[in-house]
């Protein structure tokens, strides 16, 4: 299994080449990086037996029969998207991670009790619209609708977006999978945490994904001249924002469990001569507990409502998204578990803090996550990395629960 493994790491380096940017990894949602993915990962795909189709979003999904033409479907895979500056194991490491194990069996002609069919979610970070899943969303049938007219920083809407894609908006209900035909859907995933590697663990399995709202945050002051207006006459939206960007993070390190990211900020009109008139913050707000995410949130617009006021700004707050937290299958996760057993000196259940689309997944189908150690727990950066010994339990640990799911169809 090493050569299987050493082959994800090559087709790992190979994908991080297909970019938006000659000097960084960006590939979002609907670019043409991302329709330059899909041909080398369908290529991919094929050489492993797979039929291969791109849905009405943009999802790349490779599907492997089963012994019988109505088999029910195993989903594997993760997101082909990432963030901007991104690191290359994120989402493209548990789709190449499915291919591989799809080719396994393809080598040997196995045909199983179910189909599996391999995802290559278009849009698992939402940096482009702000609204994160939009292809797991798709195949679940939970699309919502009206962020089609979204416009990107671009001024592109959501829907101008996929059509120049090659997509259909007005077919997105139809690209929605039928419950009743899937049996689970796993992914393997870098943890994008420190605790696999405070364990000296190569995969652990996943309990719960943790929710997530993700704001935009706008204060709203008054332009001047940088050399002729007192500081006492002055309505500066960006120091308003910096106020606000410091209490959420003091607001956060005292909330046990809470983390709050301002990862986004923009001054405008955005000359060194010229006062802030507005300042845009985005707000990320995560916890495992929905109930005391959404406290926190509301503390949140709070502080922003009292810095605006005592600094004689208006403010306005909109929310880009929000998902519930979502716990795993416990059945699938207790097989996943089996599998790890039999690969690891000692099997770990643990949270994520990040999003991922199995949250959404788990809507239609049971659903389990298996994290992979990932080198200090790094994400969501160019230093993001992983080591082949840990690919290739991961490799062992997917296969194995694959035999063990044919064993109990
Ligand atoms: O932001 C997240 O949690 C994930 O990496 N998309
Ligand atoms: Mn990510
Ligand atoms: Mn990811």
């Amino acid at each position: 299994m090493t050569d299987a493994a050493r082959k994800i790491m090559q087709r790992i380096d190979v994908l991080a080449h297909i970019s938006d940017d000659s000097h960084r990894l960006t590939r979002l949602f609907a670019s043409p990086s991302m329709q330059r993915a899909n041909a080398l990962v369908s290529d991919w795909m094929r050489e492993a037996g797979m039929k291969t189709r791109v849905d009405a979003v943009g999802n790349l999904l490779g599907f492997y029969p089963g012994s019988k033409p109505d088999a029910k479907v195993l989903l594997l895979g993760s997101h082909l998207d990432t963030v901007r500056n991104a690191g290359k194991f994120d989402g493209a490491l548990g789709v190449i991670l499915a291919i591989a194990c799809v080719d396994h069996l393809n080598q040997r002609q196995t045909r199983l009790p179910f189909a599996i069919e391999v995802v290559g979610f278009a849009d698992e970070e939402g940096v482009r619209y702000q609204t994160a899943y939009l292809g797991s969303r798709t195949l679940a049938g939970t699309f919502i609708g009206k962020d089609l007219k979204r416009k990107d920083a671009a001024g592109i809407s959501m829907r101008d977006a996929i059509r120049a894609f090659g997509g259909s908006p007005t077919r997105l209900r139809y690209a929605k999978l039928q419950p009743e035909q899937l049996i689970g859907y796993l992914e393997a995933h870098i943890e994008q945490g420190p605790v696999l590697e405070k364990e000296n663990l190569s995969v652990g399995v996943v309990t719960a994904i943790a929710g997530q709202t993700r704001a935009r945050v706008d204060f709203i002051g008054r332009a001047g001249h940088a050399g002729t207006t007192p500081m006492d006459l002055r309505r500066d939206a960006l120091c308003g924002a910096a106020e606000f960007v410091l209490a959420v993070e003091s607001f956060a390190r005292i909330q046990p469990g809470l983390v709050a990211t301002a990862g986004e900020i923009e001054a405008l009109p955005g000359a060194s001569n010229v006062i802030p008139a507005e300042a845009r913050v985005s707000l990320d707000v995560r916890h495992a507990e929905d109930s005391i995410r959404q406290a926190a949130f509301e503390v949140l617009k709070e502080k922003a409502a009292q810095i605006a006021q005592r600094r004689n700004l208006r403010f306005l707050v909109a929310t880009g998204h929000e998902a519930p937290a979502v716990a795993c299958s416990e059945k699938l996760a207790a097989q996943l578990g089996d599998a790890v057993k039999r690969h690891e000196k000692r099997l770990l259940f643990l949270p994520s803090g990040a999003g991922h689309d199995a949250a959404i997944m788990a809507g239609i189908t049971p659903s389990a996550m298996l994290f992979i150690r990932c080198k200090d727990g790094l994400s969501h950066d160019p230093r993001e990395s992983a080591e082949l010994r840990d690919v290739r339990v991961a490799l062992d640990v997917v296969n194995d629960f694959i035999q063990m799911m044919a064993r109990n169809a």
